[in-house]
């Protein structure tokens, strides 16, 4: 392709470093797309001729075929997507292959690529996102009155709900989505046309190519055009953010189906067995969600140290950004999947649930919030006191709500019968009703109200 001044092919190693094609071939849809919109283009502006036109064409969607058909031939001493697709469409069409080429580059060609791949993964993260949100709002509706431990420290801190917790996912995965929004309408420019850095001298339309390609409009500056992957920077630094979240999930899942909490089940159909102890489900999913977060996390940190420093325009040090991206974005797929498949298969454990939130003093709070309202205390001696009593409790080895009045009225002789209504964990919750509070009226209203957005989404 680029032959002309050069005497010798490149040494075998030169060939192995250089070449993209064995990760850029998943680009061969979108380079396809691009040499469409910008083939047409050529023929609208009157650069080329339409019968060289409608030759290319015919050819590109020929080698479309091939390569959907899985007849394609990659080749490595072809370098990339852009220069096999090419290549091809010579065999194909002869001579005028060589004019599809006029007023644009590799460096254009392959940012625009880039920008549709991300675009439509991107997309088909977002629609991922909404499904697991689906699913935990369904579950969450199902147990907006199912009480569990809430933990701060990963210490005993307040009853909550289940559905309340799982809640909690449904608000960071919206904001994933958000990410996966913003990221999408600012990468939506597009770069075909500014050819090598500087622009060209033809009559090109990049209008044109931009609205063909489904871009708001195209990029504004040539060399910004092929020297800027934020687009891709921007969709793994959304999707790290998701992955964390979702790892966070995934260690609770580790957590709680462990002998020791056994507040969920997971299904077999998300668990593994060992293969020396039978007693074992291992939650491997679960672990492994946990786990791919790193990668996710490792391919943004390794792009944003391949563009540090970078002077304008491109350097084939850009060809570094595809496969982090690729297996990043297809990693957090899989996590979203995987995480949805769990979500629909996991099953609440709520007598466990319920004895666990129970325990560790977790109605302290509302039992210094009793001597606020109904005594006047200031708050500060109202934790003074209570404190005390849960000394005095832990010394006996009881809960609070076993404590005997005696016992509370020599700490505070104002206290009444009436304060052992709110030690219990089902009126600690039903009490937390302040706005987002765990209240199991706000939990189901918050539910319902997700479950009518997805809807609406989708409407
Ligand atoms: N394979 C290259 C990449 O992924 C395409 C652009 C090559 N441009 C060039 N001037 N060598 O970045």
């Amino acid at each position: 392709m680029w032959g002309g001044r050069f005497a010798s092919g490149p040494a075998e190693i030169m060939e192995e470093i250089n070449a993209s094609i064995g990760f850029d071939k998943r680009l061969a849809p979108q380079d396809i797309r691009g040499s469409l919109a910008h083939v047409a283009m050529l023929g609208q502006a009157g650069i080329l001729p339409a019968e060289d036109v409608a030759k290319i064409e015919a050819g590109l969607k020929t080698v479309q075929g091939e390569i959907e058909a899985g007849s394609f031939e990659f080749r490595r001493e072809l370098e990339d997507i852009h220069m096999s697709v090419e290549s091809r469409l010579r065999e194909i069409v002869g001579p005028s292959a060589g004019r599809l080429h006029t007023a644009r580059s590799r460096n254009d060609q392959v940012a625009t690529d880039m920008r549709l791949w991300v675009r439509d993964t991107l997309d088909a993260l977002d629609g991922q996102a909404a499904d697991l949100q689906q699913a935990m709002a369904e579950l969450a509706l199902t147990h907006a009155g199912t009480v569990m431990p809430g933990f701060t420290h990963l210490q005993s801190a307040q009853p909550v709900t289940f559905g309340h917790h799982l809640l909690a996912y449904v608000e960071m995965l919206n904001r994933d989505r958000g990410r996966f929004r913003d990221a999408r309408a600012r990468l939506n420019e597009c770069p075909l046309g500014a050819a090598a850095l500087a622009g060209t001298s033809f009559p090109i339309d990049r209008h044109a190519t931009a609205a063909s390609l489904g871009f708001d409009r195209p990029t504004a500056n040539s060399l910004d055009s092929v020297a800027d992957r934020d687009f891709a920077l921007e969709a793994l630094s959304a999707a790290a953010i998701a992955a964390v979240h979702l790892s966070r999930f995934a260690e609770e899942i580790v957590v709680w189906t462990s002998a020791q909490f056994g507040f969920v089940k997971l299904s077999d159909r998300f668990t593994t067995g060992s293969s020396i102890m039978p007693q074992k489900r291992n939650p491997d999913a679960a672990e492994l969600v946990r786990a791919k977060s790193g990668r996710i996390i490792g391919a943004l940190s390794g792009l944003l140290i391949v563009m540090k420093g970078l002077p304008l325009a491109y350097s084939k040090d850009m060809q570094e950004d595809k496969e982090g991206t690729f297996d990043a974005l297809q990693t957090l797929s899989l996590c979203l999947a995987a995480m949805a498949g769990m979500v629909r298969d996991l099953e609440p454990v709520p007598e466990v649930l319920k004895v666990a939130a129970g325990s560790g003093y977790a109605t302290a709070t509302d039992l210094a919030d009793w001597l606020v309202r109904e005594l006047g205390l200031p708050f500060r001696d109202a934790h003074h006191v209570t404190g005390r009593l849960v000394g005095e409790a832990s010394s006996r080895g009881i809960g609070l709500e076993a404590l005997p009045l005696a016992v509370m009225q020599a700490e505070e002789p104002r206290i009444t019968e009436a304060v052992f209504a709110v030690l219990g964990v089902e009126n600690s919750v039903a009490s937390r009703t302040s706005y987002g509070g765990t209240a199991p009226d706000n939990v189901r209203a918050q539910a319902e109200g997700w479950l009518k957005r997805l809807a609406d989404e989708t409407a």
